[in-house]
């Protein structure tokens, strides 16, 4: 038997399409929601990201502005730009794209955005707010996951094992606290963990977020497990493909996401969710 997919493109475009009705009813209201993306240097994968993050603000009747800074870019100047979108009352969301250039310190860029316009959910305040359970901005791609799960009938997780494998702070360590928050018995796996597919052929559920492609692979996964790949990589072919072994892992789990159209466009639409939330003050 072959896992079903979770089509991330197809579930994102739905709940764009429900932003976009809350977005035009919030328009109603005299507050169009605006996001503030921020670009540092040509990493090309952050430009093919922003773009999209952008073009779907557009399509969901979002506004947003974009600044981009050559890669020489100074720390104070960043700073500065951060500060003028914290005052601007026309920003509701900021988004400064990582990962940024060595001369820039990423804690100290993310701790000066306003944790009420940080739609990225990366701010200390918004990061204790998820560790205590309390209301906050919860990083877009650990949240895509879940709505995934949820599409699939997955919502609350008594009783279920879950292995996250990486422990990034933008995806493995948000993603173990919000399926620990759904009551999943959560193991982080990575890099310094010996036999990690002990854990992982235990698991029923299996997020997969370290940047490697094969990290995970048949023999890993215990049959009818769902895999979620948050991995994007090229291949030796240079095609995209995830962390997740694709072809031999489908023929065991229960369900996976596909790379590409899986947990990428998810991340999107929580963007988009994100920075509605934040317009509405909710
Ligand atoms: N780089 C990779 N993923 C992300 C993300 O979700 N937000 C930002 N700001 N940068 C990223």
């Amino acid at each position: 038997m072959t896992a079903q997919l979770i089509d991330g493109k197809a579930l994102g475009l739905r709940i764009r399409a429900q932003i976009k009705v809350r977005t035009e009813a919030l328009k109603r209201t005299g507050i169009t929601p605006g996001l503030a993306v921020v670009l540092v240097g040509g990493d090309p994968a952050s430009q093919i990201y922003v773009r999209n993050k952008m073009k779907a603000c557009a399509e969901a009747g979002i506004h947003s502005t974009f600044a981009h800074y050559e890669s020489t870019l100074g720390e104070a100047e960043l700073l500065d730009h951060i500060r003028a979108l914290n005052e601007n009352p026309a920003v509701h969301g900021i988004l400064v794209q990582l990962p940024l250039p060595p001369q820039i310190h990423v804690g100290r860029v993310i701790e000066s955005i306003a944790p009420a316009k940080d739609v990225d959910g990366f701010h200390p305040v918004n990061v204790g707010a998820l560790v205590a359970g309390a209301p906050g901005f919860r990083p877009c791609t650990p949240l895509g996951c879940m709505k995934m799960l949820e599409s699939i009938g997955l919502t609350d997780l008594a009783g279920r094992k879950a292995v996250v494998m990486g422990r990034s702070n933008i995806v493995g360590k948000p993603m173990a606290l919000l399926l620990l928050a759904a009551n999943a018995t959560v193991t982080v796996c990575h890099s310094k963990t010996p036999d990690a597919a002990h854990f992982t052929r235990e698991a029923d559920i299996v997020v997969c977020a370290v940047g490697r492609p094969g990290t995970l692979t048949a023999d890993m996964v215990k049959p009818g497990a769902v895999v979620i790949d948050v991995g994007i990589n090229r291949n030796a072919a240079g095609k995209l493909c995830g962390d997740v072994d694709f072809e031999s892992v489908r023929q065991v789990a229960g369900h996976i996401t596909p790379v590409p159209g899986g947990v990428g466009p998810m991340t999107i639409a929580m963007l988009l969710s994100n920075t509605l939330d934040a317009a509405a003050h909710l």
